[in-house]
C-alpha cells in the first residue's frame, strides 16, 4: 500500500506572520485523513512553521539545499542544517530550480546522493517542458531526468524517495495534464523504475503529479491508480482550497 501524499510547496511566498495565520487556519481546518500532509514555506519560516506546527500531523519539508556538508557556498544551506530544525523532507529538482537557477540532472544526482546519506527523505521533481510533449519526446525526456538523477542510487535508497512528475507546461499555468495524461506518465514512471531495479521498488514508491491541480480537478486526477497524490504549488497558499484538495485524495 503507497503512502498518499499531498505536498504544498509555497515557493517565495509568505512572510512569517503570514506562515503563522496560513498554517494556524490550516490546522484548525485539516480534516481526519491518512493521507501525509506536508507543507513547504521558504528557509527563513521553516522554523516558524515547525513551531506552529508542534501538535499538528502536518510535516515540514525545505524547498532546496546544497549537496556540500558545509563551506564557502554563499546563500547555501546544507542538509544538516535541515536536520537541525528538525525538517528531513526536501523537495529537490524543481522545475523552477533547473530552469531559473541552472540545475542539472548532474548537479541533482548529487543533491540525492547527500540526501541519501543523511537520511532526508527527498521529493524528487521532474517533467518535460511544452516542446518536448509537442515533439512526443516526453517519455525520453523523463526517461532521462529519472535516469540521470536516480538510478545511480542504491535499492535501498527508495525507500525514502518520493517522486513528482510536474510538466512544465502544467505548472503555475493553470493548463493541468488530464488525468489521462498524468496516469500514463506515472504507469510508465513505474515501469521504467521496475526495469532499472524491480517491481516492487517501482510498486511502493509514491508518485505524485504537480501542475495546476486545484480544488475542482484534483479528485478526477488523485483517482488514477497511479497518481498517489500531488505537488501544489499557487492553491496550497489558501488554506481552503489545500484543505479541499486534501479531501480528495
Ligand atoms: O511545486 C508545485 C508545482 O510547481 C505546481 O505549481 O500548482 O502553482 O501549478 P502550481
Amino acid at each position: 500500500m503507497r503512502t498518499k501524499i499531498v505536498a504544498g510547496n509555497w515557493k517565495m511566498n509568505k512572510n512569517r506572520e503570514e506562515t503563522e495565520a496560513l498554517l494556524a487556519e490550516l490546522s484548525a481546518k485539516l480534516p481526519d485523513t491518512k493521507a501525509e500532509v506536508i507543507v513547504a514555506p521558504t528557509f527563513v519560516n521553516l522554523e516558524t512553521a515547525q513551531r506552529s506546527l508542534e501538535s499538528s500531523t502536518i510535516k515540514v519539508a525545505a524547498q532546496n539545499m546544497h549537496f556540500a556538508e558545509n563551506g564557502a557556498y554563499t546563500g547555501e544551506i546544507s542538509a544538516d542544517m535541515l536536520l537541525n530544525l528538525d525538517v528531513d523532507t526536501v523537495i529537490l529538482g524543481h522545475s523552477e530550480r533547473r530552469s531559473y537557477f541552472g540545475e542539472t540532472d548532474e548537479l541533482l544526482a548529487k543533491k540525492m546522493d547527500t540526501a541519501v546519506a543523511k537520511g532526508l527523505k527527498a521529493i524528487f521533481c521532474f517533467g518535460e517542458e511544452l516542446e518536448d510533449r509537442k515533439s512526443d519526446n516526453h517519455f525520453s525526456v523523463v526517461e532521462s531526468q529519472l535516469k540521470n538523477g536516480l538510478f545511480h542510487l542504491e535499492a535501498s535508497a527508495w525507500k525514502n524517495i518520493v517522486l513528482a512528475y510536474e510538466p512544465v507546461w502544467a505548472i503555475g499555468t493553470g493548463e493541468t495534464a488530464s488525468p489521462e495524461q498524468a496516469q500514463e506518465m506515472h504507469a510508465f514512471i513505474r515501469k521504467t523504475i521496475a526495469e532499472a531495479y524491480n517491481a516492487s521498488i517501482a510498486d511502493e514508491v509514491s508518485i505524485l503529479y504537480g501542475g495546476s491541480v486545484k480544488p475542482g480537478n484534483a479528485e478526477e486526477i488523485f483517482s488514477k491508480p497511479d497518481v498517489d497524490g500531488g505537488l501544489i504549488g499557487g492553491a496550497s497558499l489558501v488554506a481552503s482550497d489545500f484543505v479541499a484538495i486534501i479531501n480528495a485524495i
